[in-house]
């Protein structure tokens, strides 16, 4: 294939031709069909936003070349993951870490053969180590694995094998009976979850081996906020008789919005209600799965208001759970957990307790927030 066929063709016509390109960043699957692209290509190009997209269109084709190649979620995942504190807030959260200590000691066996993807300061993996099991990877693809081998020689435990290597440039040599991880995102999959652990279960689990954990159920839900933590879209706006409401359909002030625009953190305490009762948008098991495309990208929901009040935006959070007596939440309104709190920003609309609200969410990119269309009515 040329280039010309592929992301190449793609940028010359948008180009030339500015209908092709509004489409590209509306409907990007009806933009996108006829060229020759391979599924990460157009992953990508789906969960462009209009700021990243006009920088890509002024880049070399050699820098969009490396941009199309490199796994970007791999390089922020590498360096968000090389601070010290991001490892303190995750050791500190004791919803986190007691629930993964109680399943490793409920699950780990002695002699099991176990990988802990993504060991970072190496806790996961010295749980598995204490269950004595034959032998633990520890998979860091950051410089931090130097700390978890530190800590490891401090405590003495000395059934653990670091590997400072990207987990999908790994290979054990035996199956393994485990794969143990904690490669949860904010929005459950924005750290590359399935990608990076389907990957392993693919090429390296016994066919009698487990993922642990497996099993999880994503909320999506509306959500109204306390008055003061309200940020609504400039054009929703009248502040002391000025008007903002012609900037709705100004495109002037695309290219000032941030790739992730579309979503923000909020603190628990934001949330005054949901208006539905939560119920999972998707449930899925990695175990029963072989490929990250088997999860639908499209998610549909009708949800009935348990409340009457304004809709701000739709919360994020998720379930991890273990099995039936062992899981844990990241919901803002239960227990302290370290996971950010993300709100998908919609403009704010009244509903009344029995109304019916229609979410229909089509994930473009899975591990984009922001590349996520809403459709609500
Ligand atoms: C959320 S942290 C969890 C760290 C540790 N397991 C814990 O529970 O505290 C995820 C870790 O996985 C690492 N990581 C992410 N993707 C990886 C990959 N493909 N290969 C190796 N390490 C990866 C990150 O650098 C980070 O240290």
């Amino acid at each position: 294939m040329s280039a010309d066929e592929g992301v190449e063709a793609v940028f010359s016509r948008a180009m030339k031709d500015s209908a092709f390109r509004d489409l590209l960043l509306t409907f990007p699957e009806q933009a996108l069909t006829g060229f020759n692209l391979t599924t990460d290509e157009i992953t990508r190009l789906k969960g462009l936003c209009f700021a990243q997209f006009e920088s890509l269109a002024i880049a070399t084709p050699e820098e969009r070349r490396l941009f199309f190649l490199v796994d970007r979620l791999d390089i922020r995942n590498l360096m968000a993951f090389e601070n010290l504190y991001e490892h303190e807030q995750m050791i500190a959260d004791s919803v986190r870490v007691d629930t993964y200590y109680e399943a490793i000691s409920r699950y780990i066996k002695p002699d099991d053969v176990v990988i802990d993807l993504g060991t970072g300061s190496g806790i996961l993996a010295f749980f598995a180590a204490r269950q004595k099991a034959r032998r633990v990877y520890a998979i860091e693809h950051s410089n931090f694995i130097e700390i978890a081998e530190k800590i490891a020689i401090h405590n003495n435990i000395n059934n653990i094998t670091f590997v400072k290597s990207n987990s999908r440039n790994f290979t054990p040599p035996t199956k393994v009976d485990y794969i143990l991880h904690e490669q949860l995102g904010y929005a459950i999959f924005n750290e590359n979850m399935l990608k990076n652990i389907l990957d392993l279960k693919r090429r390296v689990l016994k066919d009698t081996g487990k993922i642990l954990p497996g099993k999880f159920e994503l909320y999506i839900e509306p959500a109204s906020l306390n008055n003061e933590y309200r940020v609504p879209f400039i054009w929703e706006k009248e502040v002391h008789g000025i008007d903002f409401s012609f900037l709705k359909t100004n495109k002037v002030v695309d290219k000032y919005k941030s790739p992730s625009y579309k979503s923000r953190f909020i603190q628990p305490s934001a949330i005054d209600t949901y208006l539905c009762n939560p119920e999972p948008i998707l449930r899925f098991d990695m175990n029963e799965m072989m490929l990250d495309d088997e999860l639908p990208r499209k998610l549909k929901c009708s949800k009935q208001e348990s409340h009457t009040g304004q809709l701000d935006g739709l919360s994020i959070f998720f379930k991890v759970i273990f099995d039936d007596t062992l899981y844990f939440d990241t919901s803002p309104l239960h227990k302290y957990t370290c996971w950010d709190k993300c709100l998908m920003r919609l403009e704010s609309k009244s509903y009344n307790e029995a109304d019916i609200i229609h979410l229909d969410i089509d994930m473009a990119d899975i591990t984009n927030v922001n590349s996520w269309l809403v459709m609500l009515d």
